[in-house]
């Protein structure tokens, strides 16, 4: 292995599988991206997060196959996090339905998948996938459980608040195990560090000039409830801050 910065591409595994009614994109722009006030900007909203949380599941599913011999108190946690994932998918794609979508109505991205799937250890996959990605999904989720219940939404709020709940546990379980296995052995804290690095890297490659539209804030509540220190939060606030400006840049 080389302490070579790694190009963007290199930062990405493959594709996970897709039947043929998905139309699958690589970034961002080749995406729907619907005005705020489209008629169908919810329903395209709903679309992307039924496929993220298959994205979800998928990584999930991967832990287990390909890490067979990790503690089994953590292959269960990941086989529960599998079972919340897909009724998460499941959930989404019932009320995306309900207001008028139907599977493969909008493009995806699978760049969650791409990102986690080529990590060469669990560490590093949990790091990104339920440090990184599933924290900022539920700092996403603070902000649209109170715009949801400001407007009244009451099937939204309910499917937010469920996925809310499990999310904050997802992020919890490997806040707990990674803590433990780096006092471990430091080498870990080396391994997350330079994952984390990478996916930062291929995000930015995704997203392109779309960061600088991330409306939500780093939730300080939620985040102490997902077992992060306050360290922690401030410096993900930090980092949130410089994704935005980034962003702004391109
Ligand atoms: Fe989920
Ligand atoms: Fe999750």
């Amino acid at each position: 292995m080389t302490d070579e910065p790694m190009g963007a591409e290199a930062c990405f595994g493959e594709e996970p599988a897709r039947d043929s009614r998905f139309q699958v994109k690589q970034r961002w722009s080749e995406c729907c991206n619907l005005p705020d006030d489209h008629p169908q900007k919810r329903t395209e909203f709903l679309h992307r997060q039924m496929n993220e949380e298959l994205n979800s599941l998928e990584i999930s599913s991967r832990a287990l196959t390909d890490f067979p011999d990790a503690a089994w108190a953590l292959r269960l946690r990941i086989a529960r996090q599998c079972a919340d994932e897909a009724r998460h998918a499941l959930m989404f794609r019932k009320v995306m339905e309900q207001r008028g979508g139907f599977v493969g109505a909008y493009p995806v991205l699978n760049f969650q998948y791409r990102i986690v799937c080529r990590l060469a250890t669990l560490e590093a996959r949990l790091a990104v996938q339920n440090k990184t990605f599933e924290a900022g999904g539920i700092d996403a989720l603070a902000t649209a459980v109170t715009e949801t219940a400001q407007a009244g939404d009451v099937d939204l709020l309910r499917l937010f608040e469920y996925q809310e709940a499990d999310e904050i546990a997802h992020v919890r379980y490997a806040n707990e195990y990674l803590r433990s296995a780096m006092a471990a052995d430091p080498r870990v804290a080396l391994d997350v560090a330079r994952a984390l690095t990478e996916a930062s890297r291929a995000f930015a490659e995704v997203f392109g000039s779309a960061a600088h539209r991330i409306r939500y804030e780093v939730s300080t509540g939620t985040r102490l409830e997902a077992g992060f220190l306050p360290d922690e939060i401030r410096g993900a606030t930090a980092a949130l801050a410089r994704k935005k400006t980034a962003g702004m840049q391109r």
